[in-house]
């Protein structure tokens, strides 16, 4: 049997199912019940019948599955997949943060790439594919605190006119790319347009014909009128974004030291490692469960709030 038979059968053993995110290598994502960017597989992640949630993306993507689904087991491939964003605010500091500055009664939006206790010391989370319209509902009284991606925080408060006192953190996978590295791939490729996460720099935004999720990518590459498309985001999403749009020239975004952008993290995942973690049932995802409760009151107000 090969690895990818050897997981589909370990998968109807278990009744598991197999979640990507649209940054996983293409074996990941080929052999994957869904494939999708945060908020698509946070909604995939609270509805699924299965016992067994196996994540394939980084911790915190795995950590949410497990707040909204506390009876179910969850595993992912390598428990050592972090987040930058995640590690630029750790809770004690937002904690700390938040003390000091009681008076102002911030109302804290997190974005989802960030940890369980993070998350718990938040109002409302929020993905790049909802932040505006979370953020547009915010109470309109209160000041906005937005942890941790300041670029995408900064992105949001073009977009809605809101004001928001931003946490320092980024992607680290998103700020290698520059404005020369786009400019030079846009000169290779005249009349290409350029899609581009919101994690990216207002200097590489403003370069962009569009700036949205990865899942909102597919559908803005398989309408555009052109064929040339530059693709500034994680390497994996060219995988994801061929499949779905084959008469496309998809090109990957280069940052000044490479033809494309990988994230270390998501890539620690390999099929050898997803077929283990479903036959071992580990590394799990474990919360204690005061932890999980209080995670899980912002996260479901997203859920709510993005309907
Ligand atoms: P999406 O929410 O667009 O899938 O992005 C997640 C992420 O980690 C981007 O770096
Ligand atoms: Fe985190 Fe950036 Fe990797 Fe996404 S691409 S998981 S934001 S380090």
């Amino acid at each position: 049997m090969d690895l990818t038979q050897e997981i589909l059968a370990l998968k109807r053993t278990r009744n598991a199912v197999i979640l990507a995110h649209n940054y996983q290598t293409g074996d990941i994502q080929d052999v994957a019940d869904f494939v999708g960017d945060s908020l698509g597989l946070a909604y995939q992640a609270k509805s699924t019948a299965a016992d067994v949630i196996v994540f394939c993306g980084v911790h915190f993507m795995a950590e949410t599955a497990k707040i909204v689904n506390p009876g179910k087991i969850v595993v992912l491939p390598d428990a050592d997949a972090g987040c930058s964003l995640e590690a630029s605010c750790p809770a004690p500091d937002l904690a700390a943060y938040l003390a000091a500055n009681a008076a102002k009664n911030y109302y804290v939006i997190a974005y989802i790439n960030c940890s369980g206790a993070v998350k718990a010391l938040s109002d409302v989370i929020c993905t790049s594919g909802n932040a505006v319209k979370i953020v547009n509902q915010a109470p309109p009284e209160r000041p906005i605190l937005f942890v941790p991606d300041a670029n995408l925080g900064a992105w949001v408060m073009e977009q809605t006119g809101r004001k928001m006192d931003l946490w320092q953190g980024s992607c680290y996978v998103h700020v290698e790319f520059t404005r020369d590295s786009i400019n030079r791939i846009k000169a290779d490729h005249p009349g290409a347009l350029v899609v581009a996460h919101p994690e990216c720099t207002h200097a590489v935004r403003l370069l962009a014909d569009e700036v949205c999720s990865t899942e909102k990518m597919i559908a803005y590459c398989r309408t555009a009128p052109v064929r040339d498309i530059i693709v500034v985001t994680e390497s994996g999403m060219l995988h994801r974004l061929r499949k779905e749009c084959p008469d496309k020239n998809l090109i990957a975004g280069p940052t000044d030291r490479c033809a494309c952008a990988d994230c270390r993290y998501m890539k620690l995942n390999t099929l050898q490692k997803l077929r283990d973690c479903l036959a071992d049932l580990h590394p799990r995802v474990e919360m204690e469960e005061g932890l999980r409760a209080k995670a899980e009151l912002p996260l479901l107000r997203m859920l709510e709030q993005s309907r």
